[in-house]
């Protein structure tokens, strides 16, 4: 038994990561059984429930859609808005029936939520029949957790730094695009956000750990990867090997995989050698998302944002400039704690000014423990609302203004899978990550193939495949 402390988790030390192999534990204890995983919140989650999967299919559990044929129930959590965290106990609702009509289920539940001191005290005094509770530092030792398991609740969440893991047995979900982590944690405690605390401090990869990986996903055929960290652009900061993340975008694009792409940067931490490799390498994709938060200087420094109005809208300017054609997506809160109606005003200004191809935005979500839960929260949540429909309004009509640009375009697009939108489609996206939706036979998945833009939406592209012949 080992619960999380907040306090623990936020301190920080200059030590360097200690870098271990991953157990990748093979049994046959539950052959023939079934597991069901949930995954919410960011792509680091997604990527972590890839991991997870691995470690299950070495146990001899097969995946199931269907919850109640599963013998063990994997959550994985997201805390960043109180939402995230209500959607987890309703589902939890729903598990404690399927577990009285069937005790020997396993119910696991891990990633980010645990981590926070009250929801693995609130696992531990209302939901008992939650057999394991793991962090995101030792998914890792799910596995030995769930050999080990018993009508104990096993609660193991720690609040270290972490380690790093090498060779880990993925099972990834797509053949073509692929996760990759180039670094863990996040260092740069926004004032509202509780990342860093249920991720602890940066850490990342070695770049040649990073090049081997992904060495082996292009022999494995992959045709495009996504560089992963909730700061990628901090890249190799906590190292000191003399690299950063220009230098690793470069020996990634040297490799040759057809598509690069990297998420999330930080404004603060972008530099002009990164925009440069960006522009130089065709195999780097043109799309940036690049979260903004506020657009007035005095909410950003309440933030804890580091930088201000100006030097965003400058950053903006520069890649624009540096890489054409460059699509460039942002996140947005409203309702930070005095954020005026001037306040919101800067915001919907640099929204115009810059007119994102996309933007997730967020009410303002108090997480106990961070500094900025300690300002009182003095908006009202019916201005909050109107707030967030105004900008989602512009937002919106932005996105489709984009989207027209590329009406009767030819455009490159990575077919990922079939499409939700008619039998004899199929999806992907452009090299600018606008979703398509393509006329074209299953065969496609897993190609990049031209395609035709017939019609722009708010949020997707449809188009038809063009075949090239040769005119001789
Ligand atoms: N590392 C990334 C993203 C982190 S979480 C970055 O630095 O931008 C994704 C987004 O969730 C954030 O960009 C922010 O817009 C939003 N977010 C984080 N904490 C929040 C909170 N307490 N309330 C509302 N939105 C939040
Ligand atoms: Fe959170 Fe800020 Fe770190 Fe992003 S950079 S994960 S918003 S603390
Ligand atoms: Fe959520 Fe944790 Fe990601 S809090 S956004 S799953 S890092």
């Amino acid at each position: 038994m080992n619960l999380p402390d907040l306090q623990e988790a936020k301190k920080r030390s200059n030590a360097k990561p200690t870098i271990k192999d991953a157990l990748n534990l093979k049994s046959s204890k539950f052959k023939g059984q079934k597991f069901f995983l949930k995954t919410y919140g960011c792509q680091m989650n997604v990527h972590d429930s890839e991991e997870i999967k691995g470690i299950l299919n070495n146990l001899n559990l097969t995946e199931t859609l269907n919850l109640n044929e599963a013998d063990v129930i994997v959550l994985n959590t997201c805390a960043i808005r109180e939402n995230a965290h209500d959607k987890v106990f309703g589902f939890l609702g729903r598990i404690k029936h399927l577990k009285r009509e069937k005790p020997n289920l396993i119910v696991c539940v891990g990633g980010c939520m645990p981590q926070q001191t009250s929801v693995a005290k609130l696992l531990q005094e209302k939901y008992p029949f939650v057999n394991i509770v793991f962090g995101t530092h030792n998914i890792n030792k799910l596995g030995e957790m769930l050999l080990n398991v018993n009508e104990k609740q096993n609660i193991e969440v720690y609040s270290i730094e972490g380690d790093v893991y090498e060779n880990i047995d993925y099972k990834r979900d797509s053949k073509y695009s692929a996760w990759v982590n180039i670094m863990y944690g996040c260092d740069k405690f926004c004032t509202y956000c509780i990342v860093p605390y249920t991720r602890g401090k940066q850490r990342s990869r070695l770049m040649a750990d990073i090049l081997k990986e992904i060495t082996n996903l292009k022999l494995d055929g992959y045709k495009e990867i996504t560089l992963l960290g909730q700061n990628v652009n901090a890249y190799g900061k906590d190292l000191s090997e003399g690299y950063d993340f220009a230098n690793l975008l470069e020996e990634v694009a040297k490799i040759g995989i057809p598509r690069i792409r990297f998420v999330t940067s930080h404004p603060w931490d972008f530099t002009p050698e990164m925009l440069n490799v960006i522009a130089k390498y065709p195999n780097i994709m043109p799309y940036i998302h690049l979260p903004l938060q506020s657009g007035s200087t005095k909410i950003l420094r309440l933030m804890g944002r580091r930088y201000t109005k100006e030097e965003y809208l400058d950053l903006y300017n520069r890649i624009k400039e540096t890489i054409p054609g460059c699509s460039i997506t942002t996140d947005i809160i409203v309702g930070f704690p005095n954020e005026t109606e001037e306040d919101f005003n800067e915001t919907l200004d640099v929204v115009k000014k810059c007119v994102f191809d996309g933007a997730y935005t967020f009410i303002y979500s108090p997480r106990e423990g961070t500094p900025a839960a300690l300002i009182k929260d003095n908006i009202p949540l019916e201005i909050k609302e109107k707030r967030l429909q105004t900008l989602n309004n512009i937002i919106n009509e932005h996105s489709l203004k984009h989207n027209e640009e590329y009406l009767n375009k030819i455009v490159k697009v990575l077919i990922t899978g079939p499409s939700e939108k008619g039998e004899n489609k199929v999806c992907g996206y452009t090299e600018t990550m606008k979703l398509v939706n393509v006329i074209a036979p299953n065969s496609t998945i897993g190609e990049i193939v031209n395609v035709k833009i017939t019609e722009a939406k708010s949020f997707s592209l449809d188009g038809e495949i063009v075949i090239f012949e040769n005119i001789c």
